[in-house]
This record gives C-alpha cells, structure tokens and sequence, in this order.
C-alpha cells in the first residue's frame, strides 16, 4: 500500500490525530501547522516533524499531502477543508463539521467537485458503547427503531471558558450539538429521529451571568 503522508491542523486535539496516525505503519506524518508556536515546536519535536507551519494554507499549499487533518476552533473548518481539498486531499476533520449547514454543503460540494474523500470525526460513534449497541440494533434485537434519546449530564467545569469553546462567532454554538447530537445519532438509522435532551445548558445560563468571555 501506498504511504500516505498526512499534515495536521491545530494542535490541541489534533496532537492526538498526530499520535494515532504516528502508529498507522502506512501513514507518515509529514508536516503540522499551528499559530501557537509553542505546540507546534513541541509536537514537531515528539513526533520527529521537520515541516512545521504558522499558517495552514501554506502547509496546504507547499506539502502536497495526500490527507489534511483539521482540528482547529470550529470557525476555520470550513475554509481549511476547502483548500485541502482543493489541493488534492482527502480531509478528516473534527467535528463539529462547521458553524452551520450552508458551510457543511460548502464543504461537501468541493469534497465532490474534487473527488476527495471528507470525513467528520464523530469519535463517539467509535466508542465502544455506540459500537455494542449498533450491534444490537443491527441485529434486530430492539425491532424497528424509531426514536432514540441521548443524555450528557456534565456536573461542573466549563471546558475554555473564555476561549473560542464559549464564543460563538469561533464555536458556532458550543458542545450542546457538538456532544449531544452527534452520540444520538449513532445508533439510529435513518431516517428515524434522534431526540436530543439537552440538560447541561441550564446551568450555563448562569455562567453566563457570572462570566467574562462567555456568549
Ligand atoms: N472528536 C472529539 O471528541 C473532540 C474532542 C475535543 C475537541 N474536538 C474538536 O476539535 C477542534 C479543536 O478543539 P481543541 O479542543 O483541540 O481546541 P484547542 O483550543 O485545545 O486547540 C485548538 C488549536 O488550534 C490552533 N488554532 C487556533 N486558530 C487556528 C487557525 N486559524 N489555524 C490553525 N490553527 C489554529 C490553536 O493554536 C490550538 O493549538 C474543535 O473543532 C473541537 O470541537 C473534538
């Protein structure tokens, strides 16, 4: 098989794109971009990557890759999709896809017009919960599934508070969609609904109230 060689945007999570695809035998890690030079050093020096960017599009531009990982804040999904795909890569890219669904359509139609692959990282989907229970429904086990209800109770602790995570222009709307909807749609075939119970929301209305940095 081919080696495939892979460039990855933002390094927050995606320093944990770099480290799974570092196991994959026919993947190389071949270049990262980051702003924050100090993540961007210390991941370039972990994973032993020379080609190390500020800027994403260059990465994009100079590196010919034939995979662009992007897990940026939510607010560039878009744009750096679009431009790896352009380039000639397949994307994988954190969810949520963009801030809404004309800039997922956007993303979509250039996967097509490229004819590249673009993949969402819904994680979830993978863990070994959703997967038992896919199972299940698969098999018939539960007979025609039409409905489906997903709780995610968080007690405290707002992750980045005051950082892109609780600013709307940057996240698009915060964890609610991020978390809930994406767990609800696992094991619920289409096109049957997924009921979202969003509860942790309550409670940032207060934070809201309390805090700086918090839209
Ligand atoms: N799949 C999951 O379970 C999961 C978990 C956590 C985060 N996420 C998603 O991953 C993405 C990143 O979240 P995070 O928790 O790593 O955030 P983070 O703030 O920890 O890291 C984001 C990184 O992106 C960099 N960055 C900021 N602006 C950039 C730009 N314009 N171009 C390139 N890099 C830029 C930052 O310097 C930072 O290093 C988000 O879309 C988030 O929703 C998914």
């Amino acid at each position: 098989m081919k080696n495939l060689r892979v460039g990855v945007i933002g390094l927050g999570i995606g320093r944990g794109h770099v480290r799974e695809f570092h196991r994959l035998p026919d993947v190389t890690v071949a270049a990262l971009a980051d702003p924050d030079a100090g993540r961007l050093e210390s991941a370039g020096q972990e994973f032993a990557v020379n080609a190390l960017y500020a800027d994403g599009f260059e990465m994009i531009r100079q590196e010919g890759l034939d995979i662009v990982a992007v897990a940026t804040p939510n607010a560039f999904h878009r744009d750096y999709t679009i431009a790896a795909l352009r380039a000639g890569s397949h994307v994988l890219c954190e969810k949520p896809m963009a801030l809404n669904a004309r800039e997922s359509a956007q993303m979509l139609a250039a996967a097509r017009r490229a004819g590249k692959r673009i993949m969402i990282n819904f994680s979830f989907r993978f863990s070994p919960q959703a997967l038992a229970l896919k199972k299940e429904v698969d098999a018939g086990a539960l007979g025609e599934v039409y409905f489906g209800r997903t709780v995610w109770l968080r007690r405290r602790g707002v992750p980045g508070l005051g950082g892109w995570f609780s600013r709307k222009a940057l996240s698009g709307g915060g964890p609610a969609p991020l978390w809930n909807v994406s767990f609800a749609r696992t094991p619920v075939p289409e096109p049957a609904t997924a009921g979202v119970l969003l509860i942790a929301w309550c409670s940032l209305c207060v934070i809201r109230r309390t805090h700086k940095g918090f839209d």
